[in-house]
C-alpha cells in the first residue's frame, strides 16, 4: 500500500527519502536513484501510485504505454520522465524532481500578502505555452504526430523550480487516469473539474486545443485574481465549464490591458475553431504582449517570487532532504548529491530582483537591471480563490522606477568616463 510506503522503501532502482507532495491518485517523493556505482546516483522525483491502481488492467496498460511515450518529450519547459514500472502492487514513474514548487501553492502563498503580478504571469503561461507546444509536437519514427495531450493542465501541474525555471509536468499520467473505474475514481478528481475543457467536460473528443483552453484559465486566474469556473458543486463546476461564459477582463478591471484580454479571450474560446490553434500561437502573443509594453520579466524575477513567497519551506525540505541522504549514505557518497549552494541562486549571472520586471534598454534590447520595485506598484490583491477583483495596472511605476535606475546608471559612466579624461590631460 501507498501509506506503508516510507524513507527507505524501493521502487524500481530508487530509495525513497522525502514525502514531497500528494495528489487524489499518488503520492510524490524525492528519492535516491541508485546507478551502477553510488557516484552515479542521483536524486529523482518518484510519483506512487495508489494501490488500487494497479489492479485496474485498463490503467496499468495505458499508464505504461502513456508514460513510456511521454519519455521522448525532451524540453526545457517540460519535466523530464526518466523511467515506469510496477513494484509490489505499486505502479510508480521516475522524473526530474524540479526543486521548488507547484504554481498551485505558489499562487496560495503569494496571495496571501501580495498576488503575482501580471507581467509574471504572463510569463509563466508563455513558458508553460512553450512546454506544451513540445508535447504536442511529439512525432513517432515516421514523423506523424502522436496527439498527444495532456488532459490536466491546471496550476498544480505547472511547477516552478528554485532557478525560476517553469515545467510541466503529469503528461500521460491524466489519459491513463481516465481508465480508472468509476468506482476507484470517486473523489479522487476533486477539484480538477474547473480546468478542464467545455468539450472535456461533455466527454467528447479532445485534441490540443482542449489543453490551450485549460492554460488561458490558469491565465485568466493568474490576471485577474479570480477563480473562473468554481461551483458550489463539482457538478456545477462541470456546468459552467460547459457554459464556456468567460467574463471578458476589463469588465471585472477597468484597468486590465484591453491586448491582454484579447489573448485570454482567444483562449478561451467555447468553439475550439474560434481559439489558438497550437500553444506556440499563444506563446508568441504572450511575448509579443510584454515585447509590446516594453516588459522584460527575467527568468531570475521568477526565483525571487518563489523565494519571497515560499522560500522557507523549500529550504526545509531540502535540509530534509539532505538529512535523509545522510541517514541512507551508500558508500562514500552521501549527501553530496545535493548542491550545497545556497537553494536560490540566480541564474546565467542575472541578480535575482522581487519582481524581475524591467524595460528594455535600447542599446541591447534587454535590460537586467534587476531593478526591484518589490512589485510596489501593485497593490496587495486576494488569491484567485476569493472572488475580490482589484485594479493592477501593468507595472508602469516600475517602468518609471527602471528608466531612472538606468539614466542614474549612463549618467555615472558618463561621469566616470569625463573624470578619466580630466585625469588623463
Ligand atoms: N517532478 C516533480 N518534482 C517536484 N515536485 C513534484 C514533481 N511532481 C509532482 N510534484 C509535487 O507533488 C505534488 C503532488 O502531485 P500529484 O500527485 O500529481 O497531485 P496534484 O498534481 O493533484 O497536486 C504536486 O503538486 C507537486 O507539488
Ligand atoms: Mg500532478
Amino acid at each position: 500500500m501507498t501509506t506503508d510506503l516510507q524513507p527507505g522503501s524501493r521502487l524500481g532502482d530508487a530509495e525513497l527519502l522525502v514525502r514531497i507532495g500528494r495528489g487524489g491518485m499518488a503520492t510524490v517523493w524525492v528519492a535516491r536513484e541508485h546507478g551502477r556505482a553510488p557516484k552515479e546516483d542521483r536524486l529523482v522525483a518518484i510519483k506512487a501510485m495508489l494501490p488500487e491502481l494497479a489492479e485496474e488492467t485498463e490503467f496499468v496498460r495505458m499508464f505504461l504505454d502513456e508514460v513510456r511515450l511521454v519519455r521522448s518529450i525532451r524540453h526545457p519547459n517540460v519535466v523530464n520522465v526518466y523511467d515506469v514500472g510496477e513494484h509490489e502492487g505499486v505502479m510508480w514513474m521516475s522524473m526530474e524532481w524540479v526543486e521548488g514548487e507547484s504554481l498551485h501553492t505558489v499562487i496560495a502563498e503569494a496571495g496571501k500578502r501580495r498576488a503575482i503580478p501580471p507581467e509574471m504571469a504572463v510569463r509563466i503561461i508563455a513558458d508553460a505555452a512553450a512546454g506544451l507546444h513540445a508535447a504536442h509536437e511529439l512525432r513517432d519514427e515516421n514523423a506523424a504526430p502522436r496527439g498527444v495531450v495532456h488532459r490536466d493542465i491546471s496550476p498544480h501541474n505547472i511547477l516552478i523550480g528554485t532557478n525560476g525555471a517553469v515545467k510541466l509536468v503529469d503528461f500521460g499520467v491524466a489519459k491513463a487516469v481516465g481508465r480508472v473505474s468509476e468506482a476507484t475514481r470517486a473523489g479522487q478528481l476533486k477539484g480538477k473539474f474547473g480546468y478542464m475543457s467545455p468539450e472535456q467536460a461533455r466527454g467528447k473528443p479532445i485534441d490540443r486545443r482542449s489543453d490551450l483552453f485549460a492554460l488561458g484559465i490558469v491565465l485568466f486566474e493568474l490576471t485577474t485574481s479570480r477563480r473562473l469556473f468554481r461551483g458550489e458543486t463539482d457538478i456545477e463546476t462541470l456546468k459552467l465549464v460547459i457554459s464556456s461564459r468567460v467574463p471578458p477582463p476589463t469588465s471585472l478591471d477597468p484597468h486590465y490591458p484591453p491586448e491582454l484580454e484579447r489573448i485570454v479571450m482567444r483562449a478561451l474560446q467555447r468553439d475550439p475553431q474560434a481559439r489558438y490553434q497550437s500553444a506556440a500561437e499563444l506563446e508568441a502573443d504572450l511575448r509579443q504582449y510584454l515585447k509590446s509594453k516594453r516588459i522584460v520579466v527575467a527568468q531570475s524575477g521568477i526565483a525571487g517570487l518563489l523565494k519571497r513567497v515560499i522560500g522557507d519551506r523549500i529550504e526545509q525540505r531540502r535540509r530534509a532532504v539532505r538529512s535523509a541522504l545522510r541517514t541512507r549514505a551508500r558508500g562514500s557518497v552521501g549527501d553530496d548529491l545535493l548542491s550545497s549552494e545556497p537553494v536560490f541562486t540566480p541564474t546565467g549571472g542575472e541578480r535575482i530582483s522581487v519582481t524581475g520586471a524591467s524595460v528594455p534598454s535600447r542599446a541591447s534590447g534587454l535590460s537586467y537591471s534587476g531593478v526591484s520595485s518589490a512589485g510596489g506598484s501593485l497593490p496587495g490583491v486576494a488569491p484567485p480563490s476569493s472572488r475580490s477583483v482589484v485594479s493592477r495596472g501593468m507595472s508602469d511605476p516600475n517602468r518609471v522606477i527602471a528608466i531612472v535606475a538606468y539614466s542614474v546608471g549612463v549618467a555615472g559612466i558618463l561621469i566616470a568616463i569625463a573624470v578619466l579624461y580630466l585625469n588623463g590631460h
